[in-house]
């Protein structure tokens, strides 16, 4: 059981990322897909339809509570139903977070659904969550822990700075981080050494340089759904990153 979370401010190229990880892992062991932006990006690009959402659940048991069934446990309710909203194929489930919680009291909720977490993740191989840029599940401890957390960021000095306040955020939430990597992606060229220094200063260790790749561009104009050859340049180092991780 190995989770693997990805961060970064909007556009940076998470999702990106996050569904060639889903695809790389897939073949190697079964995977929950967490794709918890409200955007819903992951799930396009791993081609999946999505049944239903987190914050569509939440809602509905919210706004009629008689919806549990009297004699069932309310995190029996909220743990069965989560695995209805679940897209499922043989190594890969996904799970759609959806928009965030609204007004009102969701302190039930949340922590029905922490412990949702705790009893679906170790049924998996791998758990791959695409947090949303403003990581509002992330702030909120949906997840628990995260043995590998990849910061992705543009290759500028100020989206790496960006990228060490939310693993700083990340651990002042008090998630249990394994190991922190920071991703330059759109890289044009090699690491400059400011990059470099400026990833040092942010706190991170781990550092790995991913490519702009025209393949990613060009089957953008065609299809939502992305897979991107090993032989291509950002499919290397997705097989670099894997070899690292697991
Ligand atoms: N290495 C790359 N080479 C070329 N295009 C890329 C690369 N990485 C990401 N992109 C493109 O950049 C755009 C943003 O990527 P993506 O949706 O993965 O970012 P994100 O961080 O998940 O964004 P959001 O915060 O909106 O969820 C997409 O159009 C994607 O195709
Ligand atoms: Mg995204």
């Amino acid at each position: 059981m190995t989770i693997i979370a990805l961060a970064g401010k909007g556009g940076v190229g998470k999702s990106t990322i996050a569904s060639q990880i889903v695809r790389g892992l897939s073949v190697r062991g079964t995977v929950l897909a967490v794709d918890a932006d409200p955007n819903s990006n992951l799930s396009d690009k791993i081609g999946f339809e999505t049944k239903g959402t987190i914050g569509e659940l939440r809602d509905e048991i919210i706004a009629d509570p008689a919806k549990v069934p009297s004699g069932m446990s309310k995190q029996q309710y909220v743990y069965d139903q989560v695995q209805r909203a679940m897209t499922e194929t043989d190594s890969v489930d996904l799970l759609v977070m959806g928009r965030p919680e609204g007004e009102g009291c969701y302190c039930f909720i949340n922590s029905a659904l922490k412990e949702c977490f705790v009893k679906l993740i170790p049924n998996y191989d791998f758990t791959v969550v695409d947090n949303e840029a403003g990581m509002e599940h992330m702030s909120r401890k949906v997840l628990p822990q995260a043995d590998i957390f990849l910061f992705v960021s543009d290759p500028t000095v100020t989206g790496i700075k960006t990228a060490g306040r939310l693993s700083q955020l990340a651990e002042e939430v008090g998630i249990e981080i394994g190991r922190k990597i920071l991703i330059v992606n759109n890289l044009t060229g090699e690491m400059p050494v400011k990059l470099s220094d400026a990833a040092a200063e942010a706190g991170f260790g781990e550092t790995l340089a991913f490519p702009r790749d025209i393949f990613i561009t060009e089957s953008a104009m065609e299809s939502e759904v992305l897979i991107v050859p090993c032989d291509t340049p950002f499919g290397e180092s997705v097989r670099k990153l894997l070899e690292l991780i697991i």
